[in-house]
């Protein structure tokens, strides 16, 4: 790149590229897969029928539906060498590191490149139960085996507790994942892109992926959204709480993002589902720290136009659901291995390797080495 040129941090702004798959309107607070509004999605279709979608770029028709649904349930058993690598992984290793370690482990001729529909199906059954197994074993509890007859998500559900859970719980988990399917080219779907676009596996591409959700200004912030409202403490402190985390300029984990300059329509979805599954006087605190939060950040950042984003009421349905807080961005990952997966077949559909330019800011080029000797060999 010529010298002196600017380069856009963060490339904000910067269009990486064409997609099908999901449209995420900023400024109008927009979020559609393949042309399907998310509130379409969120009130009627199974969380399968969107993995689908994203794979197949087709909403399907019953008999398609069926197929994937059994397709997933007929993967979801894990093979004795995976059960094995989940079971050698530290206990104390946090649940997103295994995940992506198990994924890692899990790479063979299966997933030899180019990607698949059926290796999209693949990730999206196994993760969860290589997920469940190695959660299970840090609790010290006895793996469960999956349960052919629950969908998707219920069976997510039983692998975690060993019980069938409730459908009302059910349904917030699955309009969760639905919400967190895909979101365009976010970080780790970038991430994800950029492997892919080596000509490298889906596998490899989905370890780079869940390693760019891990941290909080991506994946990573919903378990601290529910240490924020526990440090709030009551609605009456939220005002305070707030204004002095501000004077320290902390950022408030589940508001702002770098695509929406409105609110987030996951959030708006999620707030309802929080609303009729989350314990009340948790939904009351959230609904004052987010009221005061609104107005605060308008008034301390003026014109940066930060609302709440899908992390905030993301964390109260999360723990609504009964998921430990250090399984709400492993949870993250799991719904987004649809969008994942149908990120990966669209690159390498149209390969061109990623590789763009840098402005060079180091020293002058010509300068006489003062260092130790060269040792010759
Ligand atoms: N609380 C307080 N101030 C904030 C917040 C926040 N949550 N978010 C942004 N700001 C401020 C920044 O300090 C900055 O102000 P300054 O210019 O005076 O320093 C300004 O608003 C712009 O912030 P940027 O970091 O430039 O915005 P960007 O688009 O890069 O960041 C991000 C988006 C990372 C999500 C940011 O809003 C943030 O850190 N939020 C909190 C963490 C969070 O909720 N993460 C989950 C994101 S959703 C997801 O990825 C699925």
């Amino acid at each position: 790149m010529a010298e002196g040129t600017r380069a856009k941090p963060g490339l904000e702004d910067v269009v990486a590229g064409e997609s099908a798959i999901t449209l995420v309107a900023g400024e109008t607070g927009g979020l559609a897969y393949r042309g399907f509004d998310i509130a379409e999605l969120a009130r009627s279709a199974p969380y399968e029928g969107v993995v689908h979608l994203l794979l197949y770029g087709e909403s399907p028709e019953p008999e398609a539906l069926r197929a994937t649904r059994e397709a997933l349930g007929a993967r979801r058993e894990l093979p004795l060498a995976l059960r094995r690598a989940a079971d050698a992984l530290p206990a104390e290793l946090p649940p997103l590191d295994a995940l992506r370690s198990l994924l890692s482990a899990m790479s063979g001729r299966a997933f030899a490149y180019p990607p698949t529909p059926d290796q999209g199906l693949e990730l999206v059954a196994k993760a969860p139960a290589l997920l469940a197994r190695t959660v299970r074993r840090r609790r010290g509890e006895p793996p469960v085996a999956s349960d052919r007859a629950l969908g998707h998500v219920a069976n997510y559900l039983y692998l975690l507790t060993g019980h069938r859970p409730a459908e009302r719980q059910v349904r917030a988990l699955e309009t969760y994942f639905i919400l967190l399917a895909d979101h365009g080219m976010n970080a780790s779907t970038f991430a994800l892109r950029v492997v892919l676009s080596t000509n490298a596996d889906l596998l490899s591409g989905a370890v780079a992926a869940i390693a760019a959700l891990k941290g909080p200004l991506h994946g990573g912030a919903p378990s601290k959204v529910s240490d924020m409202l526990d440090a709030v403490g009551t609605a009456g402190e939220a005002q305070a709480w707030v204004d002095a985390a501000l004077a320290r300029r902390e950022r408030l984990m589940g508001f702002g993002h770098r695509a929406y300059k409105t609110e987030d329509p996951r959030a708006r979805l999620l707030k309802g589902v929080a609303a009729t599954t989350a314990d009340p006087a948790r939904f009351a605190l959230a609904e004052e720290v987010e009221r005061v939060a609104l107005l605060a950040l308008a008034r301390a950042r003026p014109g940066q136009r930060l609302y709440t984003n899908v992390e905030f009421w993301g964390a109260v349905v999360l723990e609504a659901a009964g998921l430990e807080r250090e399984l709400f961005t492993p949870t993250f990952a799991l719904a987004r291995t649809a969008g994942w997966s149908a990120h990966a077949l669209e690159q390498a559909a149209d390969n061109r390797l990623i590789r763009p330019d840098v402005a060079y800011t180091g020293p002058e080029v010509g300068r006489r080495w003062k260092g130790g000797e060269a040792t010759g060999a």
